[in-house]
């Protein structure tokens, strides 16, 4: 598979990276229902052996659990994999989730994950949410100095703005930012991945397919009661029906290039040459067989063209997003 290089790292990365959110499983406010953790394995190995070379999970993510699983997946191979993982979304002995960037808090979680993730050290580390605004620099320099101990290779931030971007930015370099990016999300694209491209800031893009919605197969009915979707926006009529409508337009595009409306999402994302790389959400290894082939191929441009005319009309449907995602 295709590496794009990271910024001012010197990590290149696969253009389709693995997303570990969904198999942290159901037990937790942003849970995505239940999860057979044997078939979660089974996919980040799959991925892997599909060329897949890094993995994106959180802390948050199932409560520890995913990067248990990321741990698990990747048992004897730690060095042949690149892990990122990040901070900022503490919880406690209830599971009620708050948001930290205190050098203490940081340097905790760090220790936390480094004991799930069951290695020494953390290729890319991300401050996960900006929401505690107070502590941003707090926690940036905490993990610049993590750095220089040897526990975290590179620094990166996820959900921050142009004005968080340069906060950082002034304290030590950011290698990546993680932004929300997909057919559906394409707010970045006016100030935040401006300022990327001038400083030389990877861009790894989430939700690529907005979280299973654009893979032109989504169906609500096999979404469990205590998937977080339920409570978004983008998931709630009358928008379901205008995305999946939408989704379902995807598929005369994708078809032209022998592919379907998944990977035609993710190859969207990755046709801007700066966007380092797509995260990609899978709960079974049959859904990341298909994914990674969003990898190593061009939309032309009139179908560029045609897909933003049917996001176009898909606009003028939408009801604004309110909806959560973390
Ligand atoms: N930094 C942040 O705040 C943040 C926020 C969101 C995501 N992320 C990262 O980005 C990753 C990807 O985002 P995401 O998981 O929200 O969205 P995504 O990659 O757009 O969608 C993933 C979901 O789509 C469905 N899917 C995947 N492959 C499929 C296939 N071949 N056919 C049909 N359905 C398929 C699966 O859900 P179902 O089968 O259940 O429908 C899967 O969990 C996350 O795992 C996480 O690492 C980060």
């Amino acid at each position: 598979m295709n590496s794009r290089k990271l910024g001012l790292t010197d990590l290149y990365l696969t253009e389709v990276g693995f997303g570990a959110w969904a198999i942290g499983g159901g037990d937790w406010s942003f849970g995505w229902g239940p999860q057979n953790d044997e078939e979660a394995v089974a996919a980040m190995r799959r991925a892997f052996e599909l060329g897949v070379n890094w993995i994106d999970t959180a802390a948050i993510y199932g409560l520890g659990h995913s990067e248990e699983l990321v741990a698990k997946a990747f048992e004897g191979h730690r060095d042949e994999i690149i892990i990122a993982t990040k901070c900022s979304q503490v919880w406690d002995d209830k599971g009620l989730i708050s948001s930290r960037l205190t050098a203490d808090s940081v340097r905790r979680e760090c220790e936390a994950s480094l004991k799930r993730l069951n290695t020494d050290y953390i290729d890319l580390y991300q401050i996960h949410w900006p929401t505690d605004d107070e502590h941003i620099e707090e926690g940036w320099k905490t993990i610049a100095r993590l750095i220089e101990d040897g526990k975290v290779r590179c620094g990166g931030v996820s959900n921050f703005n142009i004005f968080q971007l340069a906060r950082a930015q002034k304290v030590h370099p950011i290698a990546s930012l993680q932004p929300p990016y997909s057919m559906l999300r394409r707010k970045v694209e006016d100030a935040e991945f401006v300022y990327c491209r001038q400083n030389d800031i990877g861009i790894i893009a989430y939700s690529p397919m907005q979280s299973g919605l654009l893979t032109g197969k989504f169906d609500m009915k096999r979404v469990a009661r205590n998937d977080w979707r339920r409570k978004s926006n983008e998931f709630k009529e009358p928008n379901l029906h205008i995305n999946q409508e939408f989704a379902g337009r995807l598929w005369n595009i994708a078809l032209k290039y022998d592919k379907t409306p998944a990977q035609l999402a993710i190859a969207w994302t990755l046709r801007l040459d700066f966007v380092t790389a797509a995260i990609v959400g899978a709960r079974r290894p049959s859904q990341i067989e298909e994914t990674v082939g969003g990898a190593g191929w061009r939309i032309d441009k009139s179908d560029l063209r045609l897909i933003d005319e049917l996001l176009e009309e898909r606009n003028k449907k939408i009801k604004v997003a309110g909806g959560y995602i973390p």
